[in-house]
C-alpha cells in the first residue's frame, strides 16, 4: 500500500515521533509511506517530502531522530484553499492520480474535520491522528504536544513565581485554547495557580477581585492567574485592565506564552502518546479501516468515527476546577 500523511493546523511537540512510528510500522506490512509538506495546501500543490527513495517513499532510517525533535519535518498549515467547496474533491483527485491508497492526518478539531470531507470524495482510507497543544479533541484522553505544552507553561509559571514572591506582585499569564480550557486549567493546578480563566466559563470580575482580596487578607503576598486566549474577556491584557478597574488589591504584569507552548522537545508522554497513536494508525489501515480517528482512553487504543469526534469540542476535565480552588488558598 503507498500511505500519505501530513500534519496540519498548529504543530505541536510529539508530531515528528509520530511521522516516525507510522514509518517504522509501515515497514512491518511493507506499506509505503509518502511525507505531504504544508498540510492540506501540500496535498492541493502535491508538495511530497523528498524521502530520498523510490517515488519519494521516506525510508526507516530517514525518520531516525525524531523522537526528540519538535515541530514536523513534514510542515504544517493552515489551507484556506482546502476549506473551499472544491477543495476535498481537488484533493481526491491528486491522491488518485499519485496512487495512493490511505492517508494519515495528524492535526486537531479542524484538520479532523477536513479529513472527513475527504472521505465523502475519495475511496482511500482516510485515518486521524489528534494532534494539538489545544487537548480540544473528543476521543482521547490527551492530543498529541498537550503534556508537552503543559510542562512548558508550568516552567514559565514557576520561574515566574519567584520574581512574582521577590516583587509581591501578581502575574497574570495567558496560554493557549480559543475553545478548550484545557490546556489552561491543568497548567493552572500543575502550576500551582491561585485563579483560572476559561472560554468554558464566563468571566465574573467581581467575583475575581472578592477572591484577590480574600487572599490578600489570608496573607498571601504574590499570586499567579492563568487566562486561556479564548476566554470572554479576549485575553490577559484585558483582564488585567478589568481587574484594575475592579480594584484588585495586587500589583499586576501580564505576560503572553504564546507560540512558546507549541515548540520544544516532546516530553516522554507525548512520545509514548505518538508511538501508540502512530502505530495503531498503521494497524487500523491494515484492518480496513477509515473515517476514523486513533485515540488513547484509559491507556488503551480506541478507534472513533471522525463525525463523532469533531462533533463538539472536549468539555473542561472533571472535578479540576474543585481542585484548583481546594487548593488555592
Ligand atoms: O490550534 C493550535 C493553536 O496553537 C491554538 O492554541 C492557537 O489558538 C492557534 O493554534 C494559533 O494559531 P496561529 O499559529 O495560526 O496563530
Amino acid at each position: 500500500m503507498r500511505i500519505g500523511v501530513l500534519c496540519s493546523g498548529g504543530d505541536s511537540p510529539g508530531m515528528n515521533p509520530c511521522i516516525r512510528a507510522i514509518v517504522r510500522a509501515s515497514g512491518l506490512y511493507r506499506h509505503e509511506v509518502v511525507g505531504i509538506r504544508h498540510g492540506y495546501q501540500g496535498l492541493l500543490d502535491a508538495d511530497f517530502f523528498d524521502g530520498g527513495g523510490r517515488y519519494n517513499v521516506l525510508g526507516i532510517r530517514e525518520v531516525s531522530g525524531l523522537t526528540s525533535r519538535g515541530g514536523t519535518i513534514l510542515h504544517s498549515s493552515r489551507s484556506a484553499d482546502y476549506s473551499k467547496p472544491d477543495g476535498p474533491a481537488r484533493a481526491a483527485e491528486i491522491l488518485t492520480r499519485h496512487h495512493f491508497d490511505a492517508l494519515i492526518v495528524i492535526g486537531g478539531n479542524g484538520s479532523l474535520t477536513g479529513a472527513l470531507d475527504l472521505t465523502r470524495q475519495w475511496k482511500g482510507q482516510v485515518i486521524g491522528i489528534p494532534g494539538t497543544i489545544d487537548n480540544d479533541v473528543l476521543g482521547t484522553d490527551a492530543t498529541i504536544g498537550f503534556p508537552t505544552a503543559i510542562q512548558t507553561a508550568v516552567e514559565a509559571i514557576d520561574k515566574l513565581r519567584d520574581t512574582a514572591g521577590s516583587h509581591d506582585m501578581m502575574f497574570i499569564v495567558e496560554v493557549m485554547g480559543r475553545h478548550c480550557g484545557d490546556l489552561a486549567l491543568r497548567t493552572a493546578v500543575a502550576g500551582g495557580c491561585e485563579i483560572v480563566a476559561v472560554p468554558e466559563i464566563p468571566t465574573d470580575i467581581p467575583k475575581i477581585v472578592e477572591k484577590l482580596k480574600y487572599y490578600r487578607e489570608l496573607g498571601k503576598r504574590s499570586m499567579v492567574m492563568v487566562v486561556a486566549e479564548g476566554d470572554d474577556m479576549g485575553g490577559a491584557y484585558n483582564m488585567m485592565n478589568a481587574l484594575k478597574e475592579g480594584g484588585s488589591p495586587y500589583e499586576m504584569r501580564v505576560v503572553v506564552l504564546g507560540h512558546v507552548q507549541r515548540g520544544g522537545t516532546p516530553c516522554p508522554g507525548d512520545r509514548l502518546l505518538a508511538a501508540v497513536l502512530g502505530v495503531g494508525a498503521i494497524e487500523a489501515i491494515q484492518h480496513g479501516e477509515s473515517g476514523k480517528m486513533v485515540g488513547y482512553i484509559n491507556s488503551k487504543l480506541k478507534l472513533s468515527p471522525l463525525e463523532e469526534v469533531i462533533a463538539s469540542h472536549r468539555e473542561l476535565t472533571d472535578g479540576m476546577m474543585h481542585l484548583l480552588d481546594a487548593l488555592s488558598t
